[in-house]
């Protein structure tokens, strides 16, 4: 998603909600397969989840940085400071992420500490998409 969608609050606000919100249900899923015991269930909604996050979250982030933070700095570069704390969150992400991968090939189970950085995702998505509305809106 790029281009005018991102320049609307309206749209850009709904394209932060739909991401966070399917986030929770897959880490909710993830977290009852895991207290089910379900080992092979746990797996699959493992990969799906980390997948969510990089197909949704961190490439609504990698088409910011290339086209709405770039026109954004162009029109407004008093905005300089603000936009790069902005993109220092996306990086923070995608941290979480890489995290997690490496984790993940280290460790075949789904230990706390993957748990831990999944729901530190959800938390930082969070405030990120707060600030940015509140910051570049
Ligand atoms: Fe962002
Ligand atoms: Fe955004």
């Amino acid at each position: 998603m790029s281009g005018p969608a991102l320049r609307q609050l309206h749209s850009h606000r709904a394209i932060h909600e739909g991401g966070l919100s399917g986030a929770i249900m897959k880490t909710e899923d993830l977290v009852g397969y895991l207290q089910q015991g379900e080992t092979e269930m746990v797996n699959e909604a493992c990969d799906h989840l980390l997948d969510y996050w990089k197909t949704r979250v961190i490439s609504h982030a990698d088409a910011e940085e290339e086209g709405f933070y770039k026109q954004l700095l162009e029109e407004k570069p008093e905005l300089e400071r603000e936009i790069i704390q902005l993109t220092r969150d996306h990086d923070l992400l995608r941290l979480l992420v890489s995290d997690i991968e490496a984790a993940r090939e280290k460790e075949p189970n789904i230990t706390a500490e993957i748990m831990q950085k999944f729901h530190a995702l959800l938390v930082v998505n969070e405030l990120h998409s707060r600030e940015e509305e509140r910051l570049l809106f």
